[in-house]
């Protein structure tokens, strides 16, 4: 297990130093270059996180990897062939794509995302689950981010590669990127050990809220100091970043609420303060205090939450009470 380890390391290594390759190639790297150029990634950046391009072609890293005297089994193995169906050989898994190296904590490749340039689907491929490469803890970035994520006790986290790499690039260098995929205790666990705070910022698109919501439970759990950063309408940090500059998305950041505020908040503004409003706010936010593990970390949240809404303790205790029988 370990040398297979070490042979899909090895094999990613050359894999991206040959898509580098093929990116200052021009052509075909041209049209990928300016692309990146086009979305403000300068040269330093590029070089840094190692950008490459994957080309149009079906066998490009299959040839390459056979130069290599890379074996069938292994090239399999590394995710970046495929075998083909209903005959032999294997086939480029990433083709006509910007290639973004996902490098582990010890800054090993692990796997890789690679971007189309035009507004094909799917818009991102990311290498598929390999004994180097496990979507639910890797955090791309955190290689270059970690010291920085030391020093600042705080660490921004963002959807993408572009929200990542316009940070980094603008100076807000104590960010990570999940990728798309929901934030997973794993992960929580894992930057705990870089910063004792955490700042979510999710896009403000619906799909990037609903990241959002389902991340918070995982932060409350692991009782992370987390504050939630929803972006103006529209934009993605890099976005933002790109429109407004780095000082504007750090003033936000630091304005962002913490978790429980943030949801009583989008509670509040549903349903107002009435009586009949607070009933229901108390009612929203009750799954995410009953699902809390830890007996001390609730009772501090029950104990908020009965005073900011002005509701009797023990009342708020026996909401609790009843939601964790109902949700057993
Ligand atoms: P870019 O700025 O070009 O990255 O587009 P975007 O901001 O619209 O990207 P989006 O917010 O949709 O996606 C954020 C991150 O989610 C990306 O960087 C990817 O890691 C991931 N992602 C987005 N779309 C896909 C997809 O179709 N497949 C996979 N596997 N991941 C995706
Ligand atoms: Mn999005
Ligand atoms: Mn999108
Ligand atoms: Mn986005
Ligand atoms: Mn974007």
């Amino acid at each position: 297990q370990l040398a297979l380890k070490e042979t899909l390391f090895r094999i990613n290594q050359k894999v991206m130093a040959h898509y580098e390759a093929r990116l200052r190639q021009a052509p075909p790297g041209q049209a990928a270059r300016q692309y990146l150029e086009n979305r403000g990634i300068t040269p330093a950046t590029l070089d840094e996180f190692h950008l490459g391009f994957s080309v149009d072609q079906w066998e490009d890293v299959v040839g390459f990897l056979k130069q290599a005297r890379i074996s069938r089994q292994a090239a399999l193995n590394s995710g970046l062939v495929v075998p083909r169906k209903n005959q032999s050989g294997f086939y480029d898994r990433f083709r006509n794509r910007i290639m973004f190296p996902i490098f582990d904590i010890n800054m090993q490749v692990a796997g890789f995302g690679g971007r189309v340039m035009d507004d094909q689907m799917p818009k991102y491929m990311n290498s598929p689950e390999t004994p180097v490469y496990s979507k639910t803890r890797i955090l791309y970035g955190l290689h270059a981010a970690k010291t920085h994520c030391r020093n600042a006790k705080v660490v921004h986290i963002v959807e993408g590669y572009f929200d990542f790499l316009t940070l980094f690039q603008n100076g807000i260098k104590n960010t990570v990127a999940t990728l798309g995929t929901a934030l997973t205790a794993e992960h929580v666990r894992i930057l705990k050990g870089y910063a004792p705070a955490m700042v979510l910022v999710f896009d403000s698109d619906a799909a990037g809220i609903h990241a959002a919501r389902r991340s918070i439970k995982t932060f409350l759990n692991e009782g992370v100091d987390t504050r939630i950063l929803i972006l103006p309408t529209g934009d993605d940090p890099d976005a933002f970043v790109l429109k407004h500059g780095p000082d504007a998305f750090l003033d936000l950041a630091a304005r962002a609420r913490s978790v429980m505020p943030f949801l009583r908040q989008v509670a509040m503004d549903t349903h107002g303060s009435s009586v009949a409003g607070r009933a229901r706010v108390l009612a929203d936010l009750m799954p995410y205090i009953a699902d809390i593990q830890d007996s001390a970390l609730r009772s501090l949240h029950v104990n908020e939450l009965a005073e900011t809404l002005n509701i009797d303790e023990a009342a708020v205790l026996e909401k609790v009470r009843e939601q964790v029988i109902k949700s057993k």
